[in-house]
């Protein structure tokens, strides 16, 4: 989308010998630091390491392919929702996960990435999506669980990459997470309504929390001591709380709102300590979580055969769109080939 623009790359060959280059680049590395010292906004014509780049590429098109693949799990309940309310609200909701992945798509691209090589290392299986999307949504109450657990910790996870030091990123994630909250807030309301009803459904939340507690505590990522790149993203400051900073936060918001529920966390750990102020709980099963990165959980093949058959029926969209910006260059698109010549002979101007 911008990436026409990306004019100041950090790629030209330099010889290292040369002590003017060093100078230059010791320079502009300070100066960077500086900036992000400073709080201000990196934006994309700015000079920025080309590990920064590679790093934000990395994170965005993963959260983008999250997001994407997202629309799944819940996708697959719109026509068995039990009223229209529920209908709609839901087809809002999955709708907005394919606009976050749109605006995280264009935010990629500032950095002078397509969108096309990002899609495809998702494709080819070289780029990760998150974890909690290859797990089955089996009933109604799974809609509650994700909107109140996984768009929790997504919510928890986001809010403070509005901050993030890379402008299009940070501005991205402000329209995100106001509707991230409105998902949020439609799954408790659903939890709600269920934990209120009748013996049958207040077990269907309790089973829906029993299944979908661990995996959200998995979202946050490896703890600390295993995660590879949290200190350098933290001194970026593209990551503002480390993983496990922020799984505690999750836990000591969310077991509360269970508590509400009249809903047990499943966590025999679970305890809250008065010295720190914070909920103790217990450790996820981190082996199933490398199994689920192996791209050994539940729903990993069918979550990549689907997306890989949406991508195939799709095609024609995208030719479409492509001889449509030929036709109408001033709408983004240039006229090549014979088409061109018939404008040209028309006298009309490319
Ligand atoms: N699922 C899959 N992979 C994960 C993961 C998870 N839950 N958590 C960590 N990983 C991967 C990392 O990507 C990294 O692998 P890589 O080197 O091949 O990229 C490896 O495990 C080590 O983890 P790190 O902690 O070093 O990685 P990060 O510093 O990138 O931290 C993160 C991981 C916290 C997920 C961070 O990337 C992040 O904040 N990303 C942006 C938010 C995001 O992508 N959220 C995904 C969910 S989107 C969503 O929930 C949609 C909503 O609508 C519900």
């Amino acid at each position: 989308m911008y990436s026409q623009g990306l004019d100041q790359r950090d790629d030209a060959p330099r010889r290292v010998d040369d002590p003017a280059a060093t100078a230059h680049d010791s320079a502009l590395h300070a100066r960077f630091d500086e900036r992000v010292d400073a709080e201000e906004k990196i934006e994309p014509n700015d000079w920025m390491p080309d590990s920064y780049r590679r790093t934000l590429i990395r994170q965005i098109s993963q959260h983008a392919h999250s997001e994407v693949i997202g629309m799944q799990p819940e996708g697959n309940w719109i026509t068995r929702a039990p009223s229209l309310r529920r209908k709609a609200v839901l087809l809002a909701k999955v709708q907005d996960e394919a606009g976050h992945g749109l605006y995280l798509y264009a935010a990629a691209e500032t950095l002078g990435v397509t969108r096309e090589e990002l899609v495809d290392q998702l494709l080819e299986g070289r780029a990760k999506y998150s974890s909690i999307f290859n797990y089955p949504t089996l009933t109604w109450a799974d809609m509650g669980a994700i909107g109140w657990l996984v768009d929790g910790a997504a919510i928890m996870n986001q809010v403070p990459l509005c901050r993030c030091s890379y402008g299009p990123y940070a501005r991205a994630m402000v329209r995100i997470c106001k509707e991230e909250s409105f998902h949020q807030r439609q799954g408790f309301e659903i939890m709600l309504t269920l934990s209120r009803g009748t013996a049958e459904q207040t077990a269907m939340a309790q089973d829906a929390l029993d299944r979908w507690w661990w995996p959200a505590l998995m979202m946050f990522g490896p703890h600390d001591s295993e995660s590879t790149h949290s200190e350098q993203s933290m001194a970026w400051k593209i990551k503002r709380f480390s993983n496990d900073e922020l799984r505690q936060k999750f836990v000591d918001a969310t077991v509360p709102q269970a508590k509400f529920l009249g809903l047990r966390v499943p966590d025999d750990d679970l305890h809250y300590d008065d010295a720190t102020g914070h909920y103790v709980f217990g450790e996820p099963d981190w082996s199933e979580f490398a199994a689920v990165l192996r791209g050994e959980g539940p729903c990993n093949a069918q979550r990549m055969a689907h997306r890989r058959r949406a991508h195939d029926e799709g095609r024609w969209v995208r030719e479409a769109a492509e001889a449509h910006a030929a036709k109408h260059p001033r709408s983004g698109g240039t006229p090549v080939g014979p088409e061109a010549q018939q404008w040209a002979n028309a006298g009309v101007r490319a």
